[in-house]
């Protein structure tokens, strides 16, 4: 009986930490992503330029010479992330390539020592994350396949079989390691982004132990997925899935155009537009979306990405009631749409994206009164009418909704509507007509 009480006790424990320290990332719904590396300064994809064979390594690295950050602004970057409606952002500390943006003491491969920025570009980031609202997020590359005691170098040459040198993979373990102990001792991350996981099994990374030291040293850090798995959320990558995702907490990563980093050839930007149909889609189906920036090598950020964010940040900004904090919405049987609910599940918000043909839009099996109807950001009242129902049996028939053409938002209009209670979906079948 007493164990049973204690096991309950430990259940019960467990499952509100885990709900505590996952409070935020829940309420977050957008994160911006920077990948910034030497990549940036010839425009080529990161780390798997080279990787693949399409430069050599040491005309990768000559790009170092390259990386100045002249013009770098970690303030106006906050700035511009926070004004963007994002509550996080997650930074590449380290890519594949193994280029650091700190000052490690482990490898010589960073922007202080090797790069002709020569300093620390992560820590003036990190020190105007801290005085923002924003939650920080490292990314961290678990293979570095520049340094000499990692497996893989290139797609061709495998430095050696783990089995067959076990030593010489512990020195890599070592250095990675003391490496996150760097990161974890002078940033305190609020998130853990792992990436690279595929080249090895937890066992030869090592997960367990890694995780239970980071948590040691920060207990409410959160873990993405890239951990063999073993991480505290779903990470679903390049669309939103089609059905949404089973777990409670997903993040959704996209890149703003199709590179990761900067590339001055990759002009395929996803207008404002296609960035809030993404936002909408994660938001209804009750994940946050991470949309990456690829900053130059000198440290601005192209018109083109501020451009998007601003639009984002504006339309956020018009629509925070709608936006955070919610979670999914209803199925799409009872309205034709993506929607959310409030935290208290009493106002269900419809995102319009296009403008009712007739001026109408319509909910249909709502069991709640509506108390009023809205558009968010105007708050004016909207005439409604229902329809199909009858006294004798509980179908609430279908309401419609009038939209004015005045409150039509250039990208998605949405309309709060305020319930007599929590709402109350009505999934029965229909029968047929018994009375008269
Ligand atoms: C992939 C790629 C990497 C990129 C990441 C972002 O894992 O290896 O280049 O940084 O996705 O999600």
């Amino acid at each position: 009986m007493k164990k049973t009480f204690t096991l309950t006790l430990l259940v019960l424990f467990g499952f509100s930490y885990a709900q505590d320290k996952m409070s935020w990332f829940e309420e977050a719904k957008l994160g911006i992503f920077i990948h910034w590396g030497i990549y940036a300064v010839d425009g080529i994809s990161e780390s798997w330029s080279f990787y693949n064979g399409y430069l050599s390594h040491e005309d990768y690295m000559k790009q170092l010479s390259g990386f100045t950050a002249e013009k770098y602004q970690p303030k106006d970057w906050v700035k511009l992330i926070s004004n963007s409606g994002a509550k996080y952002t997650v930074i590449t500390s380290k890519h594949h390539d193994g280029f650091a943006l700190w000052n490690s003491k482990y490898g010589r491969l960073n922007a202080f020592s090797s790069a002709r920025a020569k300093k620390d570009v992560l820590t003036p980031f990190v020190k105007a994350v801290r005085k923002s609202d924003l939650k920080l997020g490292m990314y961290f590359s678990l293979p570095d396949w520049s340094y000499e005691d990692y497996t893989h170098h290139t797609n061709k040459i495998r430095r050696y079989q783990i089995a067959a040198d076990t030593l010489r993979w512990n020195r890599y373990l070592n250095y990675m390691n003391a490496q996150l102990d760097e990161l974890s001792q002078n940033y305190t991350p609020d998130l853990w982004w792992f990436d690279g996981d595929w080249e090895h099994s937890s066992e030869e990374w090592r997960v367990d132990q890694i995780k239970t030291k980071l948590i040691g040293q920060n207990k409410n850090s959160i873990f993405n997925s890239r951990l063999n798995g073993k991480g505290d959320y779903e990470t679903p990558e390049i669309g939103i899935p089609v059905m949404a995702p089973r777990s409670k907490y997903w993040e959704l990563c996209v890149s703003i155009n199709d590179s990761w980093g900067y590339q001055p050839n990759d002009n395929n930007y996803k207008t404002p537009m296609q960035v809030i149909d993404l936002f909408v889609d994660t938001l209804s189906k009750g994940g946050n979306l991470l949309l990456n920036i690829g900053p130059k090598a000198d440290g601005s950020i192209p018109d083109a990405q501020k451009n998007v964010l601003n639009e984002l940040g504006g339309w956020i900004k018009k629509h925070q009631s709608a936006v955070y904090p919610t979670q999914r919405g209803i199925p799409y049987e009872h309205f034709y749409g993506p929607t959310t609910l409030s935290k208290d599940r009493k106002t269900l918000y419809l995102y319009l994206r296009d403008i009712p043909k007739d001026g109408n839009v319509v909910l249909k099996g709502i069991s709640n009164k509506i108390n009023r109807a809205y558009v968010v950001g105007q708050g004016a009242i909207l005439n409604q009418q229902t329809i199909c129902t009858v006294y004798w049996n509980k179908y609430p028939g279908l309401t419609y909704i009038e939209v004015p053409k005045e409150s039509i938002d250039p990208y998605y209009t949405v309309i709060a509507v305020l319930l007599d209670g929590e709402i109350e979906l009505y999934r029965e079948h229909n029968g047929a007509v018994e009375q008269n």
